[in-house]
């Protein structure tokens, strides 16, 4: 099991900077100083998502017979997020920083122990000014000086002082009083500054509808769903009765989701507004524990099919307890990125709880009539839900590689390549000529592109040296680099006219290979 706290903070940094130097990954509004918790997706960012989401919906809707798809709308009535519990329930509960104001969740502070220096107040002897208020920090290691309990207690009192030129040094504190706290979740692990008392944060984003949306009218509310699910839920009886398919059978939907979050971090990985890729699998009671494990094993099998090192995935089957009341069985899908053990996916066996749910509040029934028991019952359902996004920052982090390729005695050689599996990289090749002064070169290349764009997305680069053309497109994850050189006009050797050069990203050994049998290599390399 990898260790949780295992972090490689210099790693992650390379990978963001590459991805903001390179157009896959850009802070939204930057121009404005940023959005926090929101991205954008660059041109090469762009099409890796795409594949992915491509990829996902070929492997869940495509090629199997028992997925349909769904594409719902991201305004969601509140009477559905009603139903589903979201309304009310949906919250974390967070505390405040009384020294700093940073916002944390109450529930992912771990406990500490240590002396609380208790404080009633402070005060300014020269300007006559004074404070009553009480005040904690908590110094949770043996052995340190007091004197930084003290020192954090003036700053806290210093920012109620009128005169902010006044250092907080100069300040007198009153009432200082010990105790020895054990376990206890009240203080900030960073300074050691007493926090607020938890308060619910609400992680929905709710908005008006309508030209004349008045505030108080409760019809013209609506939010942004916070997860696709319930579209599929609140759809499922008319996917049932326009396609007439049969237990067990899931319905997918890849989209947008949104979520207040209180602290977006680790680049894209808790974000506010995030894409998810979802599958309700509808199924008979007696069937659902074992779909579980196989769709456990299925999204494993995904995962490594896109390229994530089998030895990083990690399954978490959370404990009794720990799991949402309604569900049977959950298992975590957690990736080794760089900033420790993280959640990718969760898979879980949701019994029938949300169509029960939405059946209870409509009063419409959401029942699933069995031809052949004649029964008739409300389905359970599995439920695996993976962050497109999160798939996208593992998929980057994988595919991140340095390699050096320093000849002895020569200058020092760092060849950065993105090893994207060749089904998702963002562009499938790359199409240069040698010179670009030799027209026949260069109007044979565009030949070969006209040849492979109508079915691949293509590069046609014809600056700078070969070598460093190539290094450029390895950079960016391009799996086959295609040189169109003397030997395709057929000038020295007329056996080899009409062929070209086919370096590979990750070996970098070189080919020759026709350029009638061009389109069919790729296609094959590329699905
Ligand atoms: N319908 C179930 C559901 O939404 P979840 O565990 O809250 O479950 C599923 O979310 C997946 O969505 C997560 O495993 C994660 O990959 C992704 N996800 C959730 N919150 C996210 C966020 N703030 N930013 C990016 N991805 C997120």
């Amino acid at each position: 099991m990898a260790n949780k706290d295992q972090t490689d903070t210099a790693r992650m940094e390379k990978i963001v900077s590459l991805c903001k130097r390179k157009g896959f990954i850009f802070q939204s509004a930057e121009l404005y100083g940023g959005l926090n918790g929101c991205w954008d997706y660059g041109p090469l960012g762009a099409d890796l998502k795409k594949n992915i989401k491509d990829y996902w919906w070929r492997k869940n809707v495509q090629e199997r017979d028992d997925i349909l798809g769904l594409d719902g709308s991201i305004l969601t009535h509140q009477a559905v997020l009603t139903a589903s519990g979201h309304i009310g329930g949906f919250s974390d509960p967070m505390c405040d920083c009384l020294l700093t104001k940073a916002r944390l969740r109450a529930d992912q502070i771990e406990p500490q122990s240590g002396t609380a220096y208790h404080f009633t107040g402070a005060s300014h002897e020269e300007s006559g000014w004074s404070i009553a208020r009480v005040y904690s920090v908590l110094l949770n290691q043996p052995n340190q000086d007091e004197n930084k309990a003290r020192k954090t207690a003036k700053e806290f009192y210093a920012q109620f002082l009128n005169d902010q030129q006044i250092s907080p040094k100069k300040l007198t504190l009153a009432g200082e009083t010990t105790s020895e706290e054990i376990d206890v979740t009240n203080f900030n692990p960073d300074n050691g500054s007493l926090l607020t008392e938890p308060r619910d944060f609400e992680l929905m984003f709710k908005t008006q509808m309508g030209a004349s949306a008045d505030e108080n009218d409760p019809n013209a509310t609506a939010y942004l769903r916070p997860e696709t699910a319930q579209s599929i839920f609140v759809q499922y009886k008319n996917v049932v009765d326009s396609s007439r398919v049969k237990l067990p059978f899931g319905i997918a939907q890849i989209g947008k989701s949104f979520r207040n979050e209180i602290n977006p971090r680790n680049f894209t990985f808790r974000s506010r507004e995030f894409e998810q890729m979802e599958i309700e699998y509808f199924c008979r009671p007696e069937d659902g524990l074992r779909l579980t494990n196989e769709w456990l094993a299925n999204r494993l099998a995904f995962y490594e099919t896109i390229g994530l090192d089998k030895e990083k995935l990690h399954v978490l089957d959370i404990p009794d307890g720990e799991r949402a009341h309604y569900s049977k069985k959950t298992y975590d899908i957690e990736y080794d990125f760089p900033f420790g053990q993280q959640e990718l996916e969760g898979v879980a066996y949701r019994g029938d709880y949300d169509l029960g749910k939405h059946q209870e509040a409509s009063g419409k029934p959401l029942e699933y009539f069995d031809e052949a028991t004649k029964e008739r019952f409300i389905p359970h359902v599995v439920e695996p839900s993976a962050g497109c996004d999160r798939t996208i920052l593992a998929v980057l982090c994988e595919a991140y590689a340095e390699e050096d390729l320093t000849k002895e005695g020569g200058k020092q050689d760092i060849r950065t390549v993105m090893r994207f599996k060749p089904c998702i990289a963002p562009i499938k090749a790359a199409i240069l000529p040698l010179l670009k002064n030799k027209p026949e070169l260069v109007e044979k290349a565009k030949e070969v592109k006209n040849l492979l764009q109508p079915f691949m997305n293509v590069f046609y680069d014809e600056t700078a040296a070969i070598g460093r053309r190539y290094r450029r497109q390895d950079e960016i994850g391009t799996p086959y680099c295609i040189a169109i050189d003397f030997e395709t006009l057929g000038e020295e050797d007329a056996s080899l006219k009409d062929t070209v050069t086919i370096r590979h990203r990750d070996s970098m050994e070189q080919e020759r290979i026709a350029i009638s049998d061009l389109l069919p290599w790729l296609l094959e390399r590329i699905r």
